[in-house]
């Protein structure tokens, strides 16, 4: 019995905060299986040095001697360089990491006051526009861009199922003091985020097969309300009410956006984490990319990858040593003293890091 934890630093900032989310790890360790970690090569620095984002080798180890994994960031170009795909989402194909799971709460100055924003944004990790099928085409009127959109019944409904799952899970916001959720008889819910209203076919088979999963269930998601809102006047209403959403599920893109649109409002990206989840294996990873506007100074925000290593270890069932490091993260958030830049604070990453270790051990 041994817990083998992959990490994947990978470019930029990943480099800088991969290593505070395994020092959380290692400060629950008494809780934990004894710990390996591996270090595993991915991303645009290993591209331009071997050839590959992603080698093989990073992939057999994960296959082969991983339980989990934690990534970092990668810098992916935006124009197209011959040879190179991003390493990410090829791991997610690889491993089958369907689900992204993207928890995003704000903090609450005290215990008392229930958070303003706390929802999930389950998304689809496999396919919609990011199968990459694009083409490019000369045509008599100039060049025209074709991109395939992929949406399957299959995925629709496990990613589907992972979101009933969870709103099933979560603490019921009614009747716990809590006044989070606008609708107060809605204590469970579950919007789907759509546009099918043009995209008939594509939203209209992800929308149908969501659908679907709880009326299949026999009764087992009957205390999960089902609500369902247009992407655009989704975000809308994420930044008007973000009280009103609890687990948001969404195609690829749409959820790619929505967990970045909900980060601003709980202050920064540098907070969010998210996992990457199959059924045989879990990636921690925090929402943000490389940032290379701060890369290298050493004034990355780690709690966005701390709080990714603590739900991978929730997710694997570990949930006393993931609580702690969530109170660890949040005791230091809420009094604002030990922030770093992003959050408007001064202190730098290993400054941080420090104060959560040091939260974590005095539990
Ligand atoms: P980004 O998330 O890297 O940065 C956006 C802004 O947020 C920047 O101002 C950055 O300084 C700030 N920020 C992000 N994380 C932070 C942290 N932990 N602490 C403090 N500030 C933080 O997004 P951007 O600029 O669009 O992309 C930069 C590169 O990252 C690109 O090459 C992109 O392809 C890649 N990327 C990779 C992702 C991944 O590995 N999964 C996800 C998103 C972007
Ligand atoms: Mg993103």
């Amino acid at each position: 019995n041994s817990l083998t934890v992959g990490l994947i630093p990978a470019d930029g900032i990943g480099r800088e905060v991969i290593p505070a989310a395994r020092d959380a790890i290692v400060a629950v360790q008494q809780e934990l299986p004894p710990l390996k970690f591996i270090d595993l090569l991915a991303g645009w620095d290993t591209f331009t040095r071997t050839g590959t984002a992603l080698p093989s080798e990073t992939v057999r180890a994960l296959k082969d001697e991983c339980d989990c994994a934690l990534f970092g960031s990668v810098s992916s170009p935006s124009r197209k360089v011959a040879g190179y795909s991003s390493p990410i989402v090829a791991l997610r194909k690889e491993l089958d990491l369907y689900a992204n799971i993207r928890p995003v709460r704000s903090v609450s100055a005290d215990a008392s006051t229930p958070p303003t924003t706390d929802l999930i944004v389950v998304r689809e990790n496999t396919e919609c526009l990011y199968v990459k099928d694009e083409k490019l085409v000369n045509t008599d009127n100039g060049k025209e861009a074709r991109a395939i959109r992929l949406i399957t019944e299959r995925a629709s409904t496990r990613i589907g199922k992972i979101a009933f799952e969870l709103a099933k899970a979560r603490p019921r916001k009614a009747g716990t003091g809590s006044n989070c959720c606008y609708f107060s008889d809605l204590l469970q819910l579950v919007t789907i985020i759509h546009k099918s209203n043009v995209l008939s076919v594509t939203d209209g088979l992800f929308r149908e097969s969501v659908r679907a999963v709880p009326v299949a269930a026999n009764g087992k998601f009957d205390d999960v309300t089902i609500e369902e809102q247009l992407v655009d006047s989704a975000v809308y209403r994420l930044f008007r009410e973000p009280q009103i959403y609890d687990v948001m599920v969404a195609p690829n893109l749409y959820g790619d956006i929505i967990s970045d649109a909900a980060a601003a409002l709980v202050g920064s990206l540098g907070v969010i984490p998210s996992i990457n989840a199959g059924d045989n294996f879990v990636m921690g990873e925090p929402v943000h990319g490389s940032a290379p506007d701060i890369a290298g100074k050493g004034i990355a925000n780690p709690v966005a990858s701390i709080r990714s290593a603590a739900l991978m270890l929730r997710h694997l069932g570990y949930s006393s040593p993931a609580d702690k490091i969530d109170k660890a993260v949040n005791d230091t958030l809420a009094p604002g003293k030990v922030l770093t830049a992003d959050l408007g604070g001064s202190s730098s990453t290993s400054e941080v890091t420090k104060h959560i270790m040091g939260l974590i051990e005095a539990q």
